[in-house]
């Protein structure tokens, strides 16, 4: 059994600190890609407020397939240019999207959603993962949350 203390009432950057130190300990020395991004998306799901989908899209034949996550059954095949997480995978970054009813292609998964930030996960100057966090809340994510999923990609990239 796994037990993570991450105080979620602590400053962003201080929680996302916290986060970014357990998914490293989560994933040290296992190299099996599909147990780890397991296990973030399940960190993420139990630790972030706020949230109604925590998971991976992992770059397949050119296209985006959906990975391990958390939350409601979602689309499955996405191609780069499409959507949020179509748009990460196609310019390489960070999409912070306060109102996904406003982002032009956007696809709902769960019509609850109303905000999103989607993180490439590089590895060799290539995307071959993307992170998506979805929320109900209109402008759940800020610039904060931004950098503290990028430090958690940049952690992550060789081990998924
Ligand atoms: N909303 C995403 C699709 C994935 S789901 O949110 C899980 C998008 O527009 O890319």
């Amino acid at each position: 059994m796994y037990e993570f203390a991450i105080d979620t009432n602590a400053p962003k950057s201080d929680m996302y600190r916290e986060l970014v130190k357990s998914a490293d300990a989560l994933t040290h020395g296992e190299t099996d890609g599909v147990a780890n991004m397991s296990n973030i998306a399940a960190l993420l799901w139990e630790f972030l407020p706020d949230v109604n989908w925590t998971g991976f899209y992992r770059v397949v034949d050119g296209e985006l397939v959906l990975g391990p996550f958390q939350g409601k059954a979602a689309c499955i095949r996405i191609p780069f240019g499409r959507g949020v997480c179509g748009a990460a995978a196609q310019t390489g970054e960070t999409q912070l999207v306060e109102d996904v009813h406003a982002f032009p292609g956007h696809i709902a998964c769960d019509a609850n959603s109303a905000s999103e930030l989607v993180v490439p996960v590089m590895r060799n100057g290539q995307v071959i993962a993307v992170v998506d966090l979805d929320s109900p809340s209109r402008g759940r994510f800020d610039h904060d949350d931004a950098l503290g999923i990028e430090s958690l990609v940049a952690v992550i990239a060789d081990r998924i």
